[in-house]
């Protein structure tokens, strides 16, 4: 099973990516993961990325079809992949098409106005890269899950959220189009608990599989 998670920041693609991909025995791959993790060890690619995405803005084709393009060469994407965050551009949808393309597309569908308290309120570990919301959680600092230390992402600052939202309606959103178009589209709402995204997500899936 080859699979997208589209929808706009917030929308709570990797809040439901791990349990998603394990139903289906897929990897999940984030390239907001993989750019974070090419900050942290100071790579080339990260050294590029972050500046855009402190920014709120995309980090340019031409290196994340590269970087995801490599990543899917990799022998533990071979019973298929699950992509969270790419692709964000007509022009990355159409490489991917050219070089491994997606079942499916699941749009996860968020209003704006919810999306804006999901982001500032967000906290993710550093270790197991659990995602929570503060409204959930007794300490904001300590993983509830193994005990590391929470951070709130730099790009989830009220400014860089709004850039983040003007960038996914100018940029993302013609994939909607795109998808529909190609009868790949699965339009899901995310305004659910967390439980019942899953639920349906699995369920439109089934015919897929
Ligand atoms: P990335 O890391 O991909 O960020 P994003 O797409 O903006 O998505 P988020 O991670 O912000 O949100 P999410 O949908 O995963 O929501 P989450 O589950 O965390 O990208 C970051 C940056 O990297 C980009 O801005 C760009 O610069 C660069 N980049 C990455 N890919 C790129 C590409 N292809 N091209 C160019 N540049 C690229 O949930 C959010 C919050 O909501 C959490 O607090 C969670 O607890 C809560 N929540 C989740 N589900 C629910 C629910 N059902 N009900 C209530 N709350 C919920």
């Amino acid at each position: 099973m080859k699979l997208v998670f589209l929808g706009p920041p917030g929308a709570g693609k990797g809040t439901q990516a791990a349990g998603v991909a394990k139903a289906f025995d897929i990897v999940h791959i984030s390239t907001g993961d993989m750019f974070r993790a090419a900050i942290r060890n100071q790579t080339p690619t990260g050294l590029r990325a972050k500046a855009f995405m402190d920014a709120g803005e995309l980090v340019p084709d031409a290196v994340v079809i590269e970087m995801v393009k490599e990543r899917l060469a990799q022998d533990d994407c071979k019973n298929g992949y699950l992509l969270d965050g790419f692709p964000r551009t007509v022009e990355q949808a159409e490489a991917l098409d050219g070089f491994c393309p997606p079942d499916a597309v699941v749009d996860l569908e968020v209003p704006d106005e919810a999306l804006l308290a999901r982001l500032t309120g967000r906290r993710v570990c550093v270790k197991c890269q659990g995602i929570f919301h503060i409204s959930k959680l007794a300490d904001e600092t300590v993983c509830p899950v193994c005990g590391a230390e929470l951070i709130h992402r730099d790009d989830d600052k009220p400014e860089a959220i709004q850039t983040r939202l003007n960038v996914y309606h100018a940029q993302t959103s013609p994939l909607v189009g795109y998808y529909r178009n190609n009868g790949k589209l699965r339009p899901v709402s995310g305004v659910q608990a967390p439980e019942a995204v899953t639920k349906e997500i699995l369920s439109v899936l089934r015919g897929d599989a």
